[in-house]
């Protein structure tokens, strides 16, 4: 029997493990039932150099030019893949995706081909945008977390230009270190049909500047440095949305910390206000 790629290569069986870990998580949570979510690791670096692209493999289009991860290589759940699964058995509920080197089209390179997530678009664009701008981020995560996808069905959190930032400003408020570990808060991307080019290019004017994006009545978009971080920021923001709705539950709207209380917080800690590459 053919040895698995992961068998070849522990730098990359560890990568995936760890999004593996993540899967569980997301599973214990109840934020992935059935295939809800999907995420996309840039595993380039776990690849010693690149093969060229082999004929004897389909290639599949892009929807649109990804000219920045051109011959890059990227770990990707599979669409209708459920996270309790991918979490026993990743490269049965993924696959490794090698971008031609025209950024036009992928091929699948390990093990099993398994159609890549629906959500495609927008985790190969923010990718794109995230090697284009020099970034050290790797990973992307979209996820359908309870207590933040019920909070995008209020409107007064919804709509930015009447509250500039009202939804990250009561998040942040909730906890101390919802600031400190979100410092860039949470970006909104108002709803658009799940797997669309117009949630892609949405997300992404978003991803510019925020880590963790909410897509209105679905769920949230988040990128980090590895699988763990986008996790983090994910489950921080979603904690604090739980702590809102529980000090709602009791009848009364929770106060929060004032504002000179959350700029205490930011100065004392040096919380960083745009992303540091
Ligand atoms: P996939 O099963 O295609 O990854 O889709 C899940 C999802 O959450 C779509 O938004
Ligand atoms: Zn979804």
């Amino acid at each position: 029997m053919a040895l698995s790629i992961l068998d070849k290569n522990e730098d990359l069986r560890r990568a995936i493990m760890d999004v593996a870990e993540v899967a569980g998580y997301i599973w214990e949570k109840g934020w992935g039932e059935r295939n809800g979510g999907n995420i996309t690791l840039n595993v380039t670096d776990y690849f010693s150099s690149v093969a060229p692209q082999s004929l004897d493999i389909p290639s599949i289009d892009l929807p649109v030019a990804l000219p920045y991860i051109a011959g890059m290589y990227f770990y990707v759940k599979g669409t209708q893949k459920r996270m309790r699964d991918l979490a026993r058995w990743p490269m049965a509920n993924g696959c490794i995706i090698r971008v031609s080197e025209d950024g036009l089209s992928f091929q699948m390179v390990a093990d099993e081909p398994i159609a890549p997530t629906s959500e495609l678009p927008s985790h190969l664009m923010v990718q794109n945008y995230l090697v284009q701008s020099g970034s050290k981020y790797k990973a992307t995560l979209h996820t359908h977390p309870i207590e933040l996808v019920a909070l995008s069905h209020i409107p007064e959190f919804l709509d930015d230009t009447k509250y500039p930032n009202h939804l990250t400003t009561t998040l942040w408020s909730m906890i101390p270190e919802t600031l400190a570990f979100a410092p860039l808060g949470l970006g909104i991307v108002p709803y658009q049909v799940p797997g669309s080019l117009e949630l892609a290019q949405a997300t992404l004017e978003k991803i510019e500047k925020y880590d963790v994006t909410l897509w209105e009545k679905h769920g949230v978009f988040a990128v980090g440095t590895d699988i763990m971080d986008a996790f983090d920021q994910v489950d921080v923001l979603n904690k604090a949305a739980r702590i809102y709705l529980d000090a709602c539950a009791t009848g009364q709207r929770p106060t929060g910390m004032s504002l000179r209380q959350m700029k205490e917080v930011q100065s004392v800690f040096s919380l960083p206000t745009k992303r540091i590459i």
